[in-house]
């Protein structure tokens, strides 16, 4: 090789080692790739921004799955993405932000929902609308689009048929018959309304559901004769146990609530199911938002696979990453055992962490590592409960107050971790006899970590694991 010849080639080489590095240190999801959805982790656009679509619904038109959802960056009210594949999406717009109306100028906008009238060739958009200052307006507006890509015509804001209305989910049968889903009375009870024929309007209430059962969060889907709703529990933005009914007529009686997920639904509250309709067979992709409770812009997606035991029973399980064959019709994911375990006080609905002197609790944050705890067994049904960042054990002072402190074989840092039937926990301490507990301490008058002596004053405490 001449001189001249080798500069060029090293030249060359340098310059393809230069952008594959670039290529390796963009964000997952990036322009043209297709790679499994990471569950809980930032999701990019094709063009490296971050998705913001929560509360989001899917809408198929054509090839494409559309993603709407809630985006509250700067005056943006609504976003829109595209795939095909549903793991790679293409940002495609706002559809409604603080200036597409005057009474959106101050507006909260939640759970936003599209599908498309087939008579009126209008895509309609159904939300929950509220001030940004409280939650009391509990309303349904309603926004109109000829085209799912462009500005929506914000219509109206209103309670349906004078009622309350917060979380709420849109759902088009298969005969075209538009229904309207939302929490009413305080989000005591569920509402299921039928749309008129242009879906822009109530035309009646069709059932009220599981009255005082406090749920929201509706996520519909129908499959073979049934139809099935997800549904949370009513506490905020923390996740709680998943239920799910379901019914043989929209119009018809549900059946009773049952469990699906985990106690904290995987850290996630649904928002929607897709059906993902292939060459092979159908599947349901069940969607949650990871809503963090202390900083909505660290909030999070999760997509898992739904499997049907039979036509009336549905389950979900953990998987760290899902991949999708939209062409097939086919989810797979992959299972992952959380390592860590957040713990989740019932009588403060706060999670533990070690403050300077004791152990106190927080409101929960998935980026707060100081609430992640190990726990590790160590024979005959007795575990250690290892602060992961600190790697110091949860021990308990004699006086009764916990504490961290290095790993040793003190009977004070075993723990015997009694689940009860909906999988929350008593942990009974070997050394003080008595159970985890946390009460205000009476001179500093902060929720501490106590164990007493005696079984009196026991608490519940969920070891929720970290799924990622
Ligand atoms: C949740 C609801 C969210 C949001 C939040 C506000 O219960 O599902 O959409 O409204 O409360 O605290």
């Amino acid at each position: 090789m001449s001189k001249r010849n080798k500069r060029i080639y090293l030249l060359s080489v340098a310059i393809i080692l230069a952008i594959c590095c670039m290529l390796a240190n963009k964000p997952a999801g990036a322009a043209g790739s297709k790679k499994p959805i990471q569950n809980g982790q930032k999701m990019y656009d094709t063009q490296s921004n971050i998705i913001n679509a929560h509360g989001g619904g899917f809408t198929k038109v054509g090839d494409y799955y559309y993603w709407i959802g809630e985006n509250r960056h700067n005056d943006v009210l609504v976003s829109c993405y595209r795939s095909k594949d549903l793991q790679s999406w293409e940002f495609r717009g706002d559809l409604l932000t603080r200036k597409s109306h005057p009474e959106l100028a101050n507006a909260n906008i939640e759970r936003p929902k599209v599908i498309y009238n087939e008579a009126t060739k209008q895509f309609v958009m159904w939300m929950h609308y509220e001030l940004r200052s409280d939650y009391g307006y509990a309303r349904a507006a309603v926004a109109v689009s000829s085209s799912i890509e462009q500005p929506f015509t914000y219509l109206r804001s209103f309670r349906p048929l004078d009622n309350m209305s917060r979380d709420c989910n849109l759902f088009l049968d298969d005969d075209g018959v538009a229904y309207f889903i939302s929490s009413t009375r305080e989000n005591r009870d569920m509402n299921i309304y039928e749309l008129t024929s242009s879906y822009l309007d109530i035309k009646q209430k069709v059932s009220t559901l599981w009255v005082d059962a406090q749920r929201e969060a509706p996520a519909l889907v129908k499959r073979g004769s049934y139809y099935f709703m997800v549904t949370s529990y009513c506490t905020g933005w923390e996740p709680n146990q998943g239920k799910y009914a379901f019914t043989s007529s929209l119009k018809g009686k549900w059946s009773s609530l049952k469990d699906v997920g985990s106690p904290t639904t995987f850290d996630t509250q649904p928002t929607f199911i897709i059906p993902i309709q292939g060459s092979k067979s159908t599947s349901y992709l069940y969607v949650g938002d990871r809503w963090d409770p202390t900083q909505y812009f660290e909030s999070t997606y999760v997509f898992l696979p739904i499997k049907f035991e039979n036509d009336t029973t549905l389950s979900i399980s953990w998987n760290r990453t899902v991949s999708i064959d939209t062409k097939k019709g086919s989810v797979s994911g992959k299972s992952s055992t959380p390592k860590e375990y957040r713990i989740k006080c019932r009588n403060t609905g706060k999670y533990v962490i070690p403050k300077s002197e004791f152990i106190g609790d927080v409101k929960l944050s998935y980026t707060n590592d100081s609430l992640r705890w190990v726990v590790e067994h160590v024979g005959k049904g007795l575990v250690k409960i290892k602060h992961s960042t600190s790697k110091q054990y949860l021990d308990v002072n004699p006086d009764g107050a916990c504490r961290l402190s290095n790993g040793t074989d003190s009977r004070s840092q075993l723990w015997q971790i009694q689940q009860q039937k909906d999988g929350w926990s008593y942990l009974a301490n070997q050394q003080a006899g008595g159970m985890l507990s946390i009460t205000k301490d009476a001179k500093s008058s902060l929720p501490m970590l106590r164990c007493a002596t005696s079984e009196s004053g026991k608490q519940l405490f969920l070891l929720a694991p970290a799924y990622e």
